[in-house]
């Protein structure tokens, strides 16, 4: 197979560098094209005939039609709706259907894409940059005691850095999600930062039960929690830049009901819908914000520099990162 060329791929400078997921695996079908828009550019997202997802710069290089708005699947490769200009998941161009030579500089940007546990995943660094670490599996996904991925998503006009700061956050817990902290730690190592947190919390009756939170980034923009609360859960949380001052945020969460045992399906949507809330109660306080460079901390705030450093190990170049 051949490896992604490699040209003007970085997301720009104000952009965390690593995977991100860019769209769940069920929303693409095979032969599935669509358009979308990231890191303030445009892309476009296809599904070939092997299955493969392809992430490719969404704009032609010969008169600039959108691949995404007409494009369309033959074999592993898109065409273009404007002239019939055949690029492959290299982003070369393989075919111009009325020429008899390609030009030989005629490609599209093409981006390192990988795809399992449901999620499609790109990975976005400086030019030429080669993925420095890997998301893990989920092994619940293909696990029968656990639920189907229940997805959810939400466009939030805030930017990643406040996304990140949630998770050393301890002083927030209780105003924003009603949860008592009783256990509280942040553990970075090296791409990861993971908070472990027990709890005090709510159950959907509103009785008090304990709440063990086990919660990973991987990279600067997908994390996975593992909750023991009413039943085990399993979250996924991605987050990914549209523009400078706005983000998609992707929310996917599984329940532990055992093997063979089927929830009433009011009663799992309930609990999809309430995690997902507790999640989604951040985002109230993200959209009206205003980011602090420097905060006016006190103790008990938890490690909010830690994991501000930490996330800013993302925007360095890779000659300065060693
Ligand atoms: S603009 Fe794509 S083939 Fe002409
Ligand atoms: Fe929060």
């Amino acid at each position: 197979m051949q490896e992604p060329r490699k040209r003007d791929v970085a997301p720009s400078a104000e952009f965390a560098r690593g995977w991100y997921l860019i769209c769940w695996s069920a929303e693409l079908g095979r032969g599935e094209v669509k358009p979308l828009r990231y890191f303030s550019k445009d892309f476009v997202i296809f599904r070939g005939e092997d299955g493969r997802a392809t992430l490719l710069g969404a704009h032609c290089p010969h008169l600039g039609a959108h691949l995404g708005y007409g494009g369309r699947v033959e074999g592993n490769e898109i065409i273009c709706p404007f002239h019939a200009w055949r690029f492959g998941a290299s982003g070369r161009c393989t075919k111009v259907p009325y020429a008899s030579r390609i030009p030989p500089r005629a490609a599209v940007d093409a981006f390192h894409v990988q795809e399992h546990s449901g999620m499609v995943l790109a990975y976005f660094g400086p030019e030429g940059s080669a993925p420095e670490y890997e998301v893990p599996i989920i092994e619940e996904v293909d696990d029968p005691a656990w639920t189907p991925l229940q997805r959810a998503q939400i466009e939030i006009a805030t930017q990643p850095r406040e996304v990140i700061e949630n998770i050393a956050d301890l002083a927030h817990f209780l105003p924003v999600h009603n949860t008592l902290i009783d256990d509280f730690e942040v553990v970075i190592d090296g791409p990861r930062a993971t908070q472990r947190t027990v709890g005090r919390g709510h159950n959907l009756k509103n009785e008090p039960i304990p709440v063990v939170s086990v919660a990973t980034y991987h990279g600067p923009a997908i994390q996975f929690t593992r909750l023991e609360w009413a039943y085990d859960m399993v979250l996924i949380n991605a987050h990914i830049p549209v523009e400078q001052d706005r983000l998609l945020l992707r929310f996917g969460v599984m329940l532990k009901t055992g093997k063979g045992v089927t929830l009433p399906p009011q009663v799992l949507e309930a609990h999809v819908a309430a995690a997902r809330d507790g999640y989604f109660e951040d985002v109230a306080i993200w959209e009206n914000k205003r980011w602090r460079d420097e905060p006016m901390l006190a103790d008990g705030d938890g490690p909010i520099g830690e994991v501000r450093k930490w996330y800013s190990s993302f925007f360095e170049s890779h000659a300065d990162a060693h």
